[in-house]
């Protein structure tokens, strides 16, 4: 769970982007990105990963690190919230593991949260709703609020929700692609959302484009190139929100909550999706 948040700063942002707005070399940006995710390789198959029991070996991986994030930032969590719950798979880990007095799990989609009552219908301190998480506040403060694979613009949402009621927050983002669309359509979410970041309008602009594009085309880049591109974007767009947090008086960074590269369950060597990095934080 490295990263070096000493890098998460606006002239990090300039640095990466310029890679970002040339020709990508990719022997430049790798050794780059090696200084910024420390572990980082290109190796082994790409999509290797994609296949059940190594996405669900990873899934539980990254619930695993979510909880021992959480436990390392938030000592005995009583009031825990997690955004986009869907069944209810990590909210009944954290249920199990932390024993909060109470874990509410929020999903949109009601055949989820019908699912996830019907399977967790023995455990007390559970509960779930379905409800837009955009139409969504607490009634009772959380110490701590969650999500994993927040898509799109859900993850502004879930700092929001966390800074109107100053809990701790951690939330693996997703869905670059999206962004792009849902800026348009969702007043309070254009990115990017930083003071610090206002400043650089035009060059989010380009990076949402390429997330959009890139996510959405299908398009053939080389995969490593692919990889590096991914890898740029969510950099980049995870520093808005990085910032947007330390703005509002938190500290903030970013986690890793898998390693770069992982083992399928062959054990053969696969990059790790990006999805495995994390926003952190907590009231200062
Ligand atoms: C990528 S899935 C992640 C699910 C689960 N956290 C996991 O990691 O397996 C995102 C989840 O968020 C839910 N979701 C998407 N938009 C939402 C919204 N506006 N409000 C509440 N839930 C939402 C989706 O239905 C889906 O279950």
């Amino acid at each position: 769970m490295n990263y070096d948040n000493s890098l998460v700063t606006l002239e990090g942002f300039d640095h990466l982007y310029s890679f970002f707005s040339s020709k990508i070399d990719s022997k430049l940006v790798e050794t780059v990105l090696e200084s910024v995710f420390l572990d980082r390789k290109i190796e082994g198959p790409l999509a290797r990963y994609k296949d059940g029991k190594t996405k669900a070996l990873r899934k539980s991986q990254q619930i695993r690190n979510m909880i021992a994030m959480l436990n390392s930032l938030c000592e005995n969590p009583e009031k825990i919230l997690e955004i986009g719950s869907a069944t209810g798979k990590m909210t009944a880990e954290i249920a199990k593991v932390l024993e909060p007095t109470k874990i509410l799990g929020v999903e949109i989609k009601e055949e989820n949260v019908f699912r996830a009552m019907r399977d967790f219908e023995d455990r007390p301190n559970l509960s779930f709703v379905s409800v837009d998480a955009f139409s969504f506040m607490p009634d009772d403060r959380p110490d701590a609020t969650l999500c994993l694979h927040g898509c799109g613009s859900l993850t502004d949402r879930v700092l929001d929700i966390a800074l109107s009621s100053s809990s701790t927050v951690l939330c693996a983002p997703c869905c670059y692609g999206l962004l792009e669309k849902e800026n348009e359509q969702r007043e309070g979410y254009r990115l990017p959302r930083s003071r610090t970041l206002k400043k650089r309008e035009s060059e989010f602009k380009k990076i949402l484009a390429r997330a959009s594009h890139l996510e959405g085309s299908g398009i053939s880049y080389h995969p490593n190139i692919r990889q590096i591109y991914h890898d740029l974007i969510l950099v980049l767009v995870n520093f808005d929100r990085v910032f947007y947090l330390r703005e509002r008086g938190y500290e903030a960074g970013l986690v890793r909550l898998t390693t770069k590269v992982g083992r399928d369950i062959n054990n053969i060597t696969y990059l790790n999706s990006p999805h495995s990095l994390a926003i952190m934080g907590r009231p200062a």
